[in-house]
């Protein structure tokens, strides 16, 4: 056992909140894990249990201490970049009309195909490094650059090599319903079969969810429903990029289908948004692909006030969103979509951990979860997010082990 004193500001997330803005705050707070990496207490520092009295103590210096942050969306491995067509629409050009001439995720398609297991391997390795730097202790992987089962496949080793040594919880995820590859462009039918057929019964056990991209030009909800229907017959959870870039009923089928959650949203309905609150389905929004495609932001206040957990991640991937900074999504988050410091850092801890299934395991500082905890250099909650700046991560935990920075 250990025991956490002079934390200035504990915010301990629970993840049963009545609202998302009750992050369970804790002045001159002491936090207390056993030997296996669980918390046993959480509680201001002059009522820690006697029987706690005689196990060795730490400082966290008056510090900030948060739960370890989870990125639960992110398309982290895949070869090459997409500066290119950054630059171009920077000059005028269109996201998706680089996408119907060919770029977009077909460009990361075959860069990602022609890429070895350890150039895929690498560049992962060092994202997750520097979001480790940021406090980001899970991190939810998404396949889709591959569209073969092949390169899904490859993409899916990586993931499980990574987990194996890094010190984050890696949740993949299987987005073979990403686009439909070239190669099937006369017959996409063949492609969904391929999708349930083949690549899903291969990644059973492998993916803990099945995601797909319905939208024009991606898949539509009828597909979709195929996909899911295949995923949930071998053990995965859906998942779904939906109403990104026009409303499909996105939100609606994510009820339906009993995802964990429909992320991006910014095309919502109101009947979308009253399907989500019903279902109980995680929204998830993704602040810097929205401010990559210059859209409006999605409706977050009316999300959060129809009772709608709304999670915040960083969408990392090479085209609409290339920056792994979840402190700058949190910081989007309240500036575009009017999310109070408190209600993003439950954007980021346990409302993404229930968009991952892991409530009340990661993302809470409670009795018996994951003693997965940050320190920030930063008073309170809000002054953390108000002023965006570089450097505040003094020290990141995992299980109870000192992982950033090193020795
Ligand atoms: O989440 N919406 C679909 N997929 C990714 C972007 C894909 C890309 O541009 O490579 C997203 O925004
Ligand atoms: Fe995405």
């Amino acid at each position: 056992v250990t025991v956490l004193i002079d934390i200035g500001t504990l915010a301990t997330c629970p993840p049963d909140a009545a609202a998302q803005g009750e992050i369970g705050l804790i002045e001159r707070a002491a936090l207390v894990w056993d030997d296996a990496g669980a918390i046993v207490w959480a509680g201001p520092e002059a009522g820690v249990p006697a029987a706690y009295a005689d196990f060795p103590r730490e400082s966290a210096r008056g510090g900030l201490v948060v739960p370890g942050l989870v990125d639960c969306h992110t398309h982290l491995a895949f070869g090459g970049d997409r500066a290119g067509e950054f630059v171009a629409r920077l000059r005028g050009a269109d996201y998706l009309a680089q996408a119907r001439q060919g770029g977009g995720i077909a460009a990361t398609m075959r860069a990602t195909r022609a890429a070895t297991e350890d150039e895929l391997l690498d560049g992962a390795r060092s994202r997750l490094a520097a979001m480790l730097a940021l406090g980001v202790t899970t991190v939810e992987a998404k396949t889709g650059y591959g569209l073969s089962l092949d390169a899904e496949l490859k993409t899916l080793r990586v993931y499980e090599h990574l987990a194996a040594d890094v010190p984050q919880r890696i949740v993949p995820t299987l987005l073979a319903a990403h686009t439909v590859p070239p190669e099937f462009a006369d017959d996409r039918a063949a492609y969904v079969r391929l999708v349930c057929e083949t690549i899903i019964p291969a990644a059973a056990g492998r993916a803990v969810f099945c995601d797909a991209f319905v939208e024009v030009g991606a898949f539509t909800a009828d597909e979709a429903e195929r996909v899911f229907a295949a995923g949930r017959s071998h053990g995965m959870t859906p998942k779904l990029h939906a109403d990104q870039l026009s409303d499909t009923g996105g939100a609606a089928l994510a009820a339906r289908v009993g995802a964990a959650s429909a992320d991006h949203l910014e095309y919502v309905s109101e009947a979308g948004i009253a399907a989500l609150a019903a279902a109980g389905t995680v929204a998830v929004s993704l602040p810097i692909a929205t401010l990559v495609l210059g859209q409006e932001p999605l409706p977050a206040r009316r999300l959060l006030d129809a009772g709608v957990p709304v999670a915040v991640a960083t969408d990392f991937n090479p085209g609409s969103a290339p920056s792994l900074d979840l402190h700058l999504a949190l910081w989007l988050a309240c500036t575009r979509q009017r999310m109070t410091p408190a209600e993003a850092l439950a954007a980021a801890t346990s409302a993404a951990a229930r968009a991952l299934g892991l409530a009340g395991v990661v993302g809470s500082l409670v009795p018996g979860a994951r003693a997965d905890w940050v320190v920030l250099d930063a008073p309170d909650v809000d002054r953390w997010l108000y002023d965006f700046r570089p450097g505040r991560v003094r020290r990141v935990v995992i299980s109870g082990r000192t992982v950033w920075p090193g020795p």
